[in-house]
């Protein structure tokens, strides 16, 4: 089996039962134009080392990219006798290169630096791709929040009413969070930016072959400085996949509210057409599911991140064949968030909000309660007290179904002298929203400048 990278010292071949447990190709084989490319650097170290001479690395090369462009148009393909990848990889070499030089370019590694070299490549370059597409979701949050930059809406804790807040500052608080998955991924990728390849199986190679300039060719910033982590090391994939799961939790978090944001009782926002779906018996439904997606796809990516961890716990060094289930976990996690991120920046772009019941529900439910406390120890009430006396102007109005701004001037005096009609002034949306104006406040000029802050952020490198 000219697929096999093994057997001199076995008399037959694998069972079947163990060629059907030990295969990858299904799903490895999208690494393959990153295992030719690291085939392409390998070879020219070896030539530098005169392993390969000069006809034999132009043949080498050319056989290369003939082998990559075949594998690109599906032309090659893994046979059902190929273990993996490499197996697959170094069958397709030999047809095209024959066996004699196509079987020179195996000295000097391992499938074990190679997979591991393999990962961080494909990794980083779809680290780029989800990074484009978290942007998407940011720049959708952005600009709702440019399309609203005044309108209200109910600020929550506990779900319960709390304070009103621009709808613009809510939904940039979600655009922070997915920044600093952004900023993850980049500085992620300062510690994935190391090349394992050149540590061979476990100890290097012999044949003193530059793994720094394999290294560099592939892209990578430097070679790992030992070949025992280069092999077996997977945090920089654990990183990875705590971070894909971080941003499909933050787009959960937003998704949540969109589901509930729908809803005839909240009555917050129209999903768009495009963007939400109807039900096969129910006529009138309209579904957001995307969001749903999201949350549930959340629960997956945790999984994945979960599973990987437990795959490495407690695993000695170096190479175990328990690092193949690396690979599944992180590709699911990049394939879901691939479908999945641009879905969600297209839900919130063409989110329709519905600002005038966002604005008619930001002061109920008492929410103006703190602005009344805060309007006291202006002045000069102790806050203990004032705490007391707002209370106490909430329990009036509840008793008689009515809101803070419905009691007289009467009604004010009687609870407190210190309750003067000048607290009318901050018993209003506009009062509330403008007095919080420090830093990170939902005043209008504060959100304005977090905007600011965070597309000039978003700008840096
Ligand atoms: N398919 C293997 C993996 O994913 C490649 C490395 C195999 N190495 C070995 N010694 N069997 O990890």
């Amino acid at each position: 089996n000219e697929g096999a990278l093994w057997g001199g010292r076995f008399s037959g071949g694998p069972s079947d039962a163990l060629a059907a447990l030990s295969k990858s190709t299904q799903f490895d084989w999208r690494l393959a134009p990153y295992d030719i490319a690291g085939s392409r650097a390998h070879a020219r170290v070896l030539h530098a080392k005169a392993l390969l001479d000069d006809a034999e690395l132009e043949g080498m090369i050319a056989a290369l990219d003939r082998l990559e462009a075949d594998v690109r148009s599906g032309a090659y393909a893994p046979a059902d006798s190929d273990e993996d990848v490499h197996g697959a990889l170094e069958r397709g070499l030999i047809e095209r290169a024959g066996v004699d030089l196509g079987g020179k370019l195996r000295a000097g590694r391992s499938r074990n630096d190679q997979i591991a070299t393999l990962g961080r490549m494909y990794l980083r370059d779809h680290a780029s791709y989800i990074a484009e597409d978290v942007l998407a979701v940011i720049d959708a949050l952005i600009a709702q929040s440019q399309r609203h930059p005044y309108a209200p809406m109910p600020g929550r804790t506990h779900l319960q009413h709390a304070q009103p807040v621009l709808l613009s500052h809510h939904l940039l608080a979600h655009a922070w969070a997915l920044y600093r998955d952004l900023d993850r991924l980049a500085d992620w990728d300062r510690r994935a930016a190391v090349s394992p390849y050149g540590s061979g199986a476990l100890a290097g190679s012999s044949l003193g072959l530059d793994p720094v300039a394999v290294a560099r060719e592939l892209g990578f910033d430097s070679a790992v400085h030992n070949s025992i982590d280069g092999t077996a090391g997977r945090d920089v994939y654990a990183e990875f996949s705590w971070i894909t799961a971080m941003i499909a939790v933050d787009l959960s978090r937003v998704s949540e509210e969109v589901i509930l944001w729908a809803t005839k009782e909240f009555s917050f926002v129209t999903l768009h057409d495009s963007f939400s779906t109807g039900s096969s018996i129910m006529p009138q439904k309209k579904n957001p599911d995307i969001a749903e997606l999201a949350r549930g796809k959340a629960g997956r990516l945790i999984g994945d991140h979960a599973g990987l961890l437990a795959t490495l716990k407690a695993l000695p060094l170096a190479y175990n064949r328990d690092l193949q289930e690396d690979k599944e976990p992180i590709f699911d996690a990049i394939d879901q968030l691939e479908v999945l991120l641009p879905a969600v920046a297209g839900m919130i772009d063409t989110l329709d909000f519905h600002t005038e019941r966002l604005a008619e529900l930001a002061p109920q439910g008492f929410a103006l309660a703190t602005d009344v406390a805060e309007w006291l120890v202006r002045q000069g009430v102790p806050f203990r007290v004032a705490h007391e006396l707002a209370g106490d102007a909430v329990r009036v109005c509840e008793e008689r179904g009515c809101e803070l701004w419905d009691l007289s001037d009467e009604d004010y005096a009687a609870i407190s002298e210190h309750l003067t009609p000048g607290v009318r002034e901050v018993l209003t949306v506009e009062g509330s929203l403008s007095s919080r104006s420090s830093q990170g406040g939902t005043a209008p000029e504060a959100v304005a400048a977090q905007l600011e802050a965070l597309t000039a952020a978003l700008q840096e490198p």
